[in-house]
């Protein structure tokens, strides 16, 4: 028995970088998935990897800050699927790392649209289709700086602890009601666009150097713990957030 054998899974995001390694990973555990993001090709091509390894999946094209796109995507996996089990909402952006004063209004609007107000509307049209039936698991996308303070982080920084009230309240919100709210939270990930645009080769090999197990985490590594959180083996875990990251920032 697979992990996720006879899960409806829905993952934004899917395009690129830890929400495409999840999108196989949840394939590979038997779940059956819909797959969520901006760019039509990017998230064709994840479509056609899980294809490929046998998976079952249908693509959705849309933005996360967008309420009609994100109803169509819930209406999409009802459709075709018929229930929704759990979703891993993943999308989101690096904005500006940047100092506090020098940040561009345009660029923090934008942000905090994707990576809080993005998981907000996303949890707000899934959570109608997990209830219809009778429950489901939701997990966030935060960072493990979202409970530290690091130099020129403080827009990325505030909309990841954002992410983490939203799921530790939506979590109490909906205990009652067989719904699970978590997030995962990690550090560096070897491999993702974001990560090459944040970080050159040479501060990657830094980060590297500085964590306590010598190595940043693949975005295999935070499939994993996303799966796990999702699927029944977590049934009394709840309101979490679980760094990602070798131990490096305690929470
Ligand atoms: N890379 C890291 O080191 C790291 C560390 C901690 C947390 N995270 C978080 O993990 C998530 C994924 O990061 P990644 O490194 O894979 O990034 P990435 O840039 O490689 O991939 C992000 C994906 O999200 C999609 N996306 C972005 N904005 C969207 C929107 N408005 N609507 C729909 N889709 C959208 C992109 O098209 C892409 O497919 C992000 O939320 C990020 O903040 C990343």
């Amino acid at each position: 028995m697979r992990l996720l054998s006879d899960k409806i899974a829905l993952i934004t995001g899917a395009g690129a970088g830890i929400g495409r390694a999840s999108a196989l990973s949840f394939s590979q555990e038997g779940a059956k998935i819909a797959i969520f993001s901006r760019t039509k090709q990017a998230v064709e091509e994840t479509a056609d990897m899980i294809r490929d390894i046998g998976g079952d999946v249908v693509v959705i094209v849309g933005d996360v800050t967008n309420a009609q796109d994100i109803k169509r995507g819930v209406s999409t996996v009802m459709d075709t699927y018929g229930r929704l089990d759990c979703a891993f909402n993943n999308a989101g952006t690096e904005g500006q790392f940047a100092s506090l004063a020098t940040l561009d209004e345009a660029v923090y609007d934008d942000t905090l649209s994707i990576n809080l107000k993005g998981v907000w509307l996303s949890m707000k049209h899934q959570i109608p289709a997990l209830l219809e039936n009778g429950g489901g698991a939701i997990v966030n996308m935060s960072s493990n700086i979202s409970t530290i303070g690091m130099p020129g982080t403080s827009l990325y920084t505030a909309s990841k602890a954002g992410v983490d009230g939203l799921t530790r309240c939506g979590a109490m919100d909906y205990a009652g009601q067989n719904i699970r709210i978590n997030a995962v939270a990690p550090g560096g990930v070897e491999n993702t666009a974001m990560t090459t645009r944040l970080w050159t080769e040479e501060q990657q090999q830094a980060n590297r150097a500085g964590s306590p197990t010598g190595r940043l985490s693949t975005p295999e590594d935070v499939a994993e713990a996303a799966m796990w959180l999702c699927s029944d083996r977590a049934k009394h875990i709840n309101g979490q957030i679980l760094n990602i990251d070798g131990g490096f920032v305690p929470r």
